[in-house]
């Protein structure tokens, strides 16, 4: 017979599977809770699944064990075009709106699947755009799917299908996009598995938005039937950060059980029929393009015609005392003493906005440093991140050239360069910045990591597997808890766990 365990252990295994992971269960769900906890207390090798609780709340768990416990406590419920009254708003009015828009200068889109699953959703999404984008391979899309748990992503990497994935779906679904396997399942064809990025990435723990794991600039973020399972105050941090991970006027999408007034605190409510949309606000009101840190960067002479300069003010006067202009705010203030402590208060107060997704209020912070010191690399470069995480990529791209001609030497700011040149598609270039990268700091993880990734997408392999290495053998030195150095607060254990479903990916292509 099994042992009954006492109501009192398991509001402490609730709260701390809430903490660690994300996952509320409430009262009415103890039982779901007990049956995960079983199950993974023989992965974790105990016959007593009370001795295994009282081990799990013995330990910070490693990042492997709570991918176990995810594993067994998570629900694997989705199928492709689920809700299709959301995929027909986006196929009728969101997509086609967005495709016109981009159609004629960056030709660039990007779309979260958080919480995908086994991918289902990813690659619904993969199909609609496909069909809706006459020249597909023009443009630079990517589609991000991301999960805690790592079965749920290898199965979705593998592409690889049951009927019961299909019900409710479109008839020429299978028949266009899937090949019967000897096996019986149904797999996606590469040219569609080929446009979604799977990879680990926990909503309650982990960094976003960020450059460095592509969760920055999104056009939509699907987040559906994931929320309803966080407790309140982790739903508030997750949509808030999802705000900040979003253009302005990109939309959230959730399930339409989901909807909570807390999104309102972020977002305006769409009415579509049969589905709700969240649009992010617009914030561009609140930085005057003519007085922006652009006016004080130095431009060399032959850079005075680029696109973006004529669109600037030709002097730092011009952009100071344009009647557009906002009146300037100093940097010192009255008081002299304080004068020193606000020389290096710029930068933190700046990073904490930047942090918290003030964007504009950093760039005014960012700006009035330039202003009095336009050759400042940290002000530049924080500017240039600014501007990527907004997806201005052509801005972030000129700061970070700035930057780097005042300080050649510096590898961050050769990554930086490298992250937002992928990000423009721009593969070769990016490839040229991160071999300065590894000249300069021949131990700079994040680099490996990112040329196993341009080498993976250019078909190469091999090449691809010893980037990986590389980066895997720097990344024995760390705990899985360890914070990595230049990478916006991924952790070590992120890190593995994004190597090992790419590697795993491709060796089961
Ligand atoms: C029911 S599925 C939803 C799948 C898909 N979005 C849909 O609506 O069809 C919920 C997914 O959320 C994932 N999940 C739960 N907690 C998470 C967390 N803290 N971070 C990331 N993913 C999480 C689960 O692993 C699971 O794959």
């Amino acid at each position: 017979m099994q042992k009954r365990i006492s109501n009192a252990l398991l509001d402490q295994l609730s709260e701390f599977v809430s903490v660690q992971m994300g996952l509320h269960f409430q009262k009415g769900r103890r039982l779901d809770l007990l049956r995960g906890v079983r199950t993974a207390a023989k992965e974790f090798g105990f016959e007593d699944i009370e001795e295994c609780i009282h081990w799990l709340l013995s330990r910070p768990l490693k990042k492997n064990q709570i991918e176990v416990l995810a594993s067994h406590l998570t629900v694997g419920e989705t199928y492709f075009f689920r809700e299709p009254k959301v995929f027909e708003v986006l196929e009728k009015q969101i997509f086609p709106a967005l495709i016109r828009e981009r159609y004629h200068n960056e030709r660039r889109i990007r779309i979260w699947s958080a919480g995908s699953c086994t991918g289902e959703e990813a690659y619904s999404i993969a199909i609609l755009l496909e069909r809706l984008i006459p020249e597909i391979d023009t443009w630079n899309i990517k589609i991000l799917a991301t999960d805690i748990n790592p079965i749920f992503l290898k199965r979705a990497s593998e592409g690889l299908y049951r009927e019961w994935s299909f019900r409710g779906s479109p008839y020429w679904l299978k028949e266009q996009y899937f090949k019967t396997t000897p096996e019986g399942f149904y797999e996606i064809i590469p040219r569609i598995r080929r446009k979604v990025l799977f990879q680990y990435l926990n909503l309650v723990e982990d960094v976003f938005p960020s450059l460095y794991n592509e969760t920055n600039a999104m056009d939509l973020i699907f987040c559906r039937n994931v929320l309803m399972y966080f407790s309140p105050k982790q739903v508030r941090n997750c949509v808030e950060r999802f705000h900040h991970c979003l253009l302005d006027d990109a939309r959230l999408v959730v399930a339409s059980s989901e909807t909570s007034p807390i999104f309102s605190d972020f977002f305006l409510n769409e009415n579509y029929p049969g589905a709700i949309l969240y649009r992010k606000r617009s914030e561009k009101v609140t930085v005057n393009p003519l007085f922006s840190a652009f006016s004080y960067l130095q431009f060399d002479e032959e850079e005075k015609d680029t696109e973006i300069r004529k669109a600037l003010p030709a002097t730092v006067e011009e952009a100071l005392f344009s009647p557009e202009s906002p009146p300037s705010v100093p940097v010192t203030n009255k008081f002299a003493g304080e004068a020193e402590e606000a020389a290096t208060d710029w930068i933190e107060e700046a990073t904490t906005f930047y942090e918290q997704g003030r964007y504009a209020e950093a760039l005014n912070r960012l700006t009035d440093k330039l202003k009095d010191d336009p050759k400042n690399v940290a002000a530049i470069i924080l500017s240039a991140k600014i501007m990527a995480n907004q997806g201005r990529l052509e801005e972030a791209l000129l700061f970070c050239e700035q930057a780097l001609k005042i300080d050649k030497l510096d590898a961050e700011n050769h990554h930086l360069h490298a992250v937002i040149l992928f990000e423009m598609g721009k593969t070769e270039d990016a490839t040229t910045a991160l071999k300065r990268v590894l000249y300069l700091e021949s131990d700079f993880i994040m680099a490996y990591f990112m040329m196993g990734n341009i080498a993976l997408q250019n078909g190469k392999n091999g090449e691809s597997v010893k980037y990986f290495d590389n980066a895997l053998q720097l990344l024995s030195q760390y705990r899985p808890e360890d914070i990595l150095p230049r990478s916006d607060g991924m952790t070590a254990g992120h890190l593995r766990e994004m190597i090992h479903i790419v590697t795993k990916r491709e060796a089961t292509a």
